[in-house]
C-alpha cells in the first residue's frame, strides 16, 4: 500500500529525484563515452586504418584468370629460349641477330615479372597510396565498380569504419581466376570489415543504384574487360550518375583512362586529371597503365 503521509511523500519525492539524477548522468556518461569513441575514430582509428591499408590478409588470385595462368609460363620458357639462342648466335658471331634474340627474350620475361608483381602485390601498393590520399571522413558511401575478389574494396572499406563499401561485379572468373561472390566475402572477412561491406552482382554498364547514391567512385582494371568502346563509355555514364554532386571518382585501368577522360569531359566533370600509372602498375602492357581522377560538379559539401 502506497505511503500517504507527509513523510512518505517527502521520501518518495526524494527517490524519483535520485533516480532521474542517476538516469542524466548515465545519458551525459553515454554521451561523452560515445564522443570520445567518435572522436578517436576521428583521430587514432582512422590512422590506424590508414596504417592497416598495407596489410593484405586475403587470397586474390591472378588477374587475367586461366589465360593469364597458361600464358605467364609459356612467357618466360619464349623468354629463355630466346635468350639461349642469343648466347649460340653471340658466340658463332652472329651479333646483330643475337641482340634481337636477348632483347626480345629479356622483354618477354619483363611483361610476366611485371605481369606477376602487379597482381600479386602491385595493385595493392598502389592502391594504398591513392587512397591514403584522400581525406576520408570514416562516413563514406564508396563503390568499387568490378571489385572481383575484393582487392581494392577490402581496402576502402578499412577507411570508411561508419560508412558503406560496396561492390559490384558479374564474378567473371575470365578476368580474376576463383572470381566469385563467396571468395569476395571470404576475403573481406579476413581484412576484417564484412560488417560495413556490400555485394551486388550486376553490369558495371546499367548498375543497380539509384542517382547520387554514392561519395566515391573506385574502379581497379575493370572497365577495360568491356569489349565494345559503347560499353565503356556505358560504364563511365553509370559512374557519373551515381555519384553525388562534389562526389570524387578513380578508375585506374589499362590502355583506355584518356578516352574515360574524354568522356568524363563531355559529361561536365571537373577537375578530371589523366596521367600514367608507374611499373608498379604496369600489369605486363609496358607503361600502358594509367589513372584517371574526376570530381563531380555541384554542391561540394565535402569532397574526398
Ligand atoms: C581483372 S578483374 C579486377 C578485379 C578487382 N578490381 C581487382 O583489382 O582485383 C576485373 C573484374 O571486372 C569484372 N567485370 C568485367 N566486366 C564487367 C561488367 N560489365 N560489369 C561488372 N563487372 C565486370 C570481372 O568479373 C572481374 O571481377
Amino acid at each position: 500500500m502506497a505511503d500517504t503521509s507527509v513523510g512518505g511523500t517527502i521520501w518518495g519525492a526524494w527517490r524519483v529525484a535520485q533516480a532521474l539524477a542517476a538516469e542524466t548522468n548515465r545519458n551525459a556518461v553515454t554521451w561523452s563515452v560515445f564522443k570520445s569513441t567518435s572522436l578517436t575514430c576521428d583521430n587514432s582509428c582512422m590512422t590506424d586504418a590508414r596504417s592497416e591499408l598495407r596489410e593484405v590478409r586475403g587470397e586474390y588470385g591472378i588477374d587475367g584468370g586461366s589465360a593469364a595462368i597458361a600464358y605467364l609460363p609459356a612467357g618466360v620458357a619464349v623468354g629463355l629460349v630466346l635468350a639461349g639462342f642469343a648466347l649460340i648466335h653471340a658466340r658463332s658471331g652472329r651479333l646483330m641477330l643475337a641482340v634481337f634474340e636477348l632483347f626480345g627474350g629479356l622483354v618477354l620475361i619483363l611483361i610476366v615479372l611485371t605481369y606477376l608483381y602487379f597482381t600479386r602485390r602491385g595493385k595493392f601498393v598502389v592502391w594504398a597510396e591513392l587512397l591514403d590520399s584522400l581525406p576520408f571522413e570514416g562516413d563514406e558511401r564508396v563503390l568499387d565498380m568490378g571489385c572481383g575478389r575484393g582487392a581494392v574494396l577490402g581496402m576502402v572499406a578499412k577507411l570508411v569504419p561508419r560508412g558503406r563499401a560496396v561492390g559490384l561485379d558479374l564474378w567473371r572468373s575470365q578476368d580474376q581466376s576463383g572470381n566469385s561472390p563467396e571468395a569476395a566475402w571470404r576475403n573481406l572477412d579476413l581484412e576484417g570489415v564484412r560488417n560495413r561491406c556490400e555485394l551486388q552482382t550486376g553490369d558495371m554498364g546499367a548498375m543497380p543504384f539509384p542517382d547520387c547514391a554514392f561519395d566515391l567512385v573506385v574502379s581497379s582494371l575493370a572497365i577495360h574487360n568491356i569489349k565494345s568502346s559503347q560499353g565503356r563509355l556505358q560504364a563511365i555514364d553509370e559512374a557519373v550518375r551515381v555519384l553525388r554532386p562534389g562526389g570524387r571518382l578513380l578508375i585506374a585501368d589499362l590502355m583506355r583512362t584518356k578516352e574515360y577522360a574524354r568522356r568524363l569531359r563531355e559529361r561536365g566533370m571537373e577537375e578530371i586529371v589523366e596521367r600514367r600509372l608507374d611499373w608498379r602498375f604496369w600489369c605486363g602492357t609496358l607503361g600502358m597503365a594509367g589513372l584517371v581522377t574526376a570530381t563531380k560538379p555541384g554542391n561540394p559539401e565535402r569532397s574526398l
